[in-house]
């Protein structure tokens, strides 16, 4: 899960980074008051989970109250990179002396932690990287040692950063170790990370992305999801446990096992184009104990797409097995209630004959039965095109 900008400053303040004073309003009245609380110049800036913010004409500076209103007005609503500005931060303006970059995060392709940090920030990082790659310092973190002052400070020596900010820089981003470690995040970056007039380092600007399998031991998180951007399907199927990823198309895909899931939405995909582009719905994992509530949740959770017009059921017996699942899905089509979209239903693995016999004995109308994963997806996108 991406936070917001505020999200980030808050997550930061909360483990001694510097961040410079401010607030969050969703009005330019809000902004107006913010701005009077703090006093002096202001930036409002967009939150949105977007970067160039500032290329885009959403951070803004305001010389009061008044300016604040105004820029707040004229930021708010706006569209950046197909994100709606819903709210602005509104800070007090610093006094920037040099702009810097350094962040923390997940390097899968080494298994291990990775800091960046350059005396080039501000800009995007992406073009420092690509064309002066000397000037990006890249420094491995041992897990097991993490960021203490003499690692820090060795950071910040390889970024090149000027006498004046190594203290604060160093103490800044063992700081900001611990906001990586204690959030469970996968990336915490801080561009511009600024040197001020006065000497102080700041963080001027946060990105943070946190690991959501390390939710269940970070119940404030909760707090930060964005409510307005959740799916509503995505967030009924969270509620019921069930991994569930809406997707654009017209077929929708129930099995058990990610990996069978990942690979029925490639072959429907592929089974599609024979009928004009029929494409998966949806990605749900309903895992390893299909019981007949785990799959009347995962139908109606698919059902409720208004753009499924197949469904496609794709189970490999194992621990649970097929005869089990065959009448889960007639008892879930009970459950459910007047399913009138097709599902076509293939079962293999432990007991399979014994499922398929159980379905075909109930004789349902919408359930379709075929034996093998290749011939169910083109039926189901056969059946999704005639639909349409
Ligand atoms: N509180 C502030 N005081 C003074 N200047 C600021 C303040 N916040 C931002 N700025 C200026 O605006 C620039 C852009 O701000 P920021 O880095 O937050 O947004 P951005 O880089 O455009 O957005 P993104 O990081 O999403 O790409 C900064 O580099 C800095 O020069
Ligand atoms: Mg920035």
């Amino acid at each position: 899960m991406d936070l917001f900008e505020y999200q980030a400053k808050k997550l930061f303040a909360e483990h001694g980074v510097p961040v410079p004073t401010g607030k969050v309003a969703t009005t330019p009245q809000q902004a107006r008051e913010i701005a009077t609380e703090l006093g002096g110049k202001v930036v409002v800036k967009a939150q949105v989970k977007t970067g160039g913010r500032g290329k885009a004409g959403g951070v803004k500076v305001a010389d009061g109250p008044e300016d604040a209103y105004e820029k707040a007005s004229a930021i708010l609503g706006m569209d950046i990179k197909g994100h709606t500005v819903h709210s602005v931060l509104v800070e007090e303006a610093s006094d920037i002396a040099e702009e810097y970059y350094a962040s923390f995060l997940l390097d899968r392709a080494n298994r291990t932690f990775l800091a960046m940090a350059s005396r080039e920030g501000g800009m995007e990082i992406e073009e420092v990287a690509a064309t002066n790659p000397a000037a990006l310092a890249r420094i491995h973190i041992d897990p097991l040692t993490g960021v203490d002052a003499a690692k820090a400070r060795e950071i910040a020596v390889a970024a090149k950063l000027p006498d004046a900010a190594l203290d604060g820089a160093s103490t800044l981003l063992a700081k900001l170790w611990k906001v990586f470690v204690k959030s469970d995040a996968t990336l915490v970056e801080v561009n511009p990370l600024i040197l001020t007039g006065d000497g102080r380092v700041v963080a001027l600007d946060g990105k943070v992305t946190l690991d959501e399998n390390a939710d269940f031991r970070h119940p404030e998180n909760a707090d930060l999801v964005d409510v307005a951007a959740v799916d509503p399907l995505e967030q009924k199927a969270k509620e019921k446990g069930l991994n569930y990823v809406k997707l654009e198309g017209q077929v929708g895909i129930i099995g058990n096992g990610a990996g069978l899931v990942m690979s029925t939405l490639d072959v429907v995909t592929y089974a599609g184009e024979e009928f004009g582009g029929q494409k998966p719905a949806n990605f749900l994992d309903i895992g390893g104990g299909a019981s007949a509530e785990v799959m009347a949740n995962g139908l109606s959770i698919i059902l409720g797409d208004p753009s499924v017009k197949s469904v496609f059921v794709n189970i490999f017996g194992g621990i649970t097995a097929c005869d089990a699942v065959a009448n889960g899905i007639i008892q879930a089509l009970d459950i459910v209630g007047n399913v009138t979209t097709p599902l076509v239903v293939r079962l293999d693995g432990n007991n399979a004959e014994e499922g398929r016999r159980i379905l075909k004995e109930a004789n349902l109308s919408v359930v379709k039965p075929v034996d093998t994963m290749d011939g169910a997806a083109k039926l189901a996108a056969e059946l999704a095109a005639a639909a349409a």
